[in-house]
């Protein structure tokens, strides 16, 4: 293999940009040509496709985001458009491509690689942490933090005036950033997608929490909790309890911008590196998966075909701390 492409798609999540250096980088170290493509799926339609150097992902290592920009695109989701896009690979000789992004790009690379015998390599990019085969994702670990940063902050002011916040975060079909977070930041209660909430059983649970002496409360909620937004929550609970007095913070977006953490950008690094070094192998059709405190590659398919909730142990020690 002479040529490979890189491209970053889906939502972006931070450590996306250390994750195209080390690609980048260890093709130029293997002396392959490394392309980048603009805007994800969108930029291989439509030709986005520019020559990169080690030089060209100077400086970027600390940047939340992504340089070559990301998009959803719908066209690629039908074989014209992924026809279209293997005739722009083809045409420039690259012969293999690093996915950077959630399992709705992993599905597209899996499609492309199949139909159009292009080899594909996903790494895994999302604040979700909602990719099967792989125990971490880039990006998680920095959105878990600014998501604790916010509820430190919402603590002090819950504490000082003797409310219930309802912090709502990010993760449509995953609780992983309200799980972790919560836990980190001591919330007294978290409602995740991954166990039916119950909003009498929630009220039960405060109460009983006011009665053991405890004058302010942190709900944590992950945006797709199965009893609705975080606003909708607090109005439920007020309407059949007596806690009327209650906030409700919406962090959203701020969880997926942001200063990467150390540890994004060395799974970043290891993912990018292990990545080119299997298309340089000749294998295709895979994700980079982190597993054990180590790197490894399954098949691509293991992204949605394999569930990575997190243990429910997490629920026991989380009951345990609340007391
Ligand atoms: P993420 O990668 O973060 O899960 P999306 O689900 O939005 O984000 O997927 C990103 C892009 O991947 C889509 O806009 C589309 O171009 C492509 N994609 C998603 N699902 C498929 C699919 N089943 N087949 C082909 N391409 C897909
Ligand atoms: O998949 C990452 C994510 O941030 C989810 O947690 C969230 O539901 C979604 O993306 C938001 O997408 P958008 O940026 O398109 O609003």
């Amino acid at each position: 293999m002479k040529r490979i492409g890189v491209l970053t798609s889906g939502g972006d999540a931070p450590g996306m940009n250390a994750a195209v250096r080390a690609v980048v980088r260890t093709a130029v170290a293997n002396e392959i040509e490394v392309f980048g493509v603009h805007k994800g799926y969108r930029g291989l339609i439509d030709g986005g496709i520019e020559r990169m150097d080690a030089r060209s992902v100077s400086g970027i290592i600390h940047h939340g985001g992504t340089i070559l920009r990301t998009a959803r695109c719908p066209a690629f989701m039908e074989p014209p458009g992924r026809a279209l896009a293997a005739e722009q690979l083809s045409r420039r000789g690259i012969e293999g491509l690093v996915v950077i992004g959630g399992d709705g790009s992993y599905r597209g690379a899996h499609a492309l690689a199949q139909e159009h015998n292009i080899a594909c390599v996903g790494l895994p990019g999302t604040i979700d942490n909602d990719i099967g085969g792989t125990e971490y994702t880039i990006g998680f670990d920095t959105a878990l933090n600014t998501a604790v940063q916010a509820i430190d902050r919402l603590r002090d002011t819950a504490a000082s005036h003797g409310r219930i916040f309802f912090v709502e975060l990010m993760g449509r079909h995953s609780g992983y950033i309200a799980m972790y977070s919560g836990l980190a930041g001591g919330a007294e209660e978290m409602l995740v997608p991954e166990r039916p909430t119950d909003i009498n059983a929630l009220i039960a649970e405060l109460r009983s929490e006011r009665e053991r002496g405890k004058t302010s409360m942190i709900v944590v909620v992950a945006e797709g909790d199965d009893a609705g937004s975080a606003y909708t929550i607090a109005q439920k609970v007020a309407a059949a309890s007596e806690f009327k007095d209650t906030r409700v913070a919406v962090i959203g977006h701020l969880q997926r911008g942001g200063v990467p953490s150390a540890f994004d950008r060395v799974l970043a690094a290891r993912m990018g590196v292990a990545g080119v070094e299997a298309l340089l192998r000749g294998t295709s059709d895979v994700m980079v998966a982190f597993e054990n405190n180590g790197i490894q590659t399954r098949p691509i398919a293991d992204a949605w075909e394999t569930q990575n909730n997190f243990d429910p142990d997490l629920f026991r020690v989380a009951r345990l701390l609340r007391v």
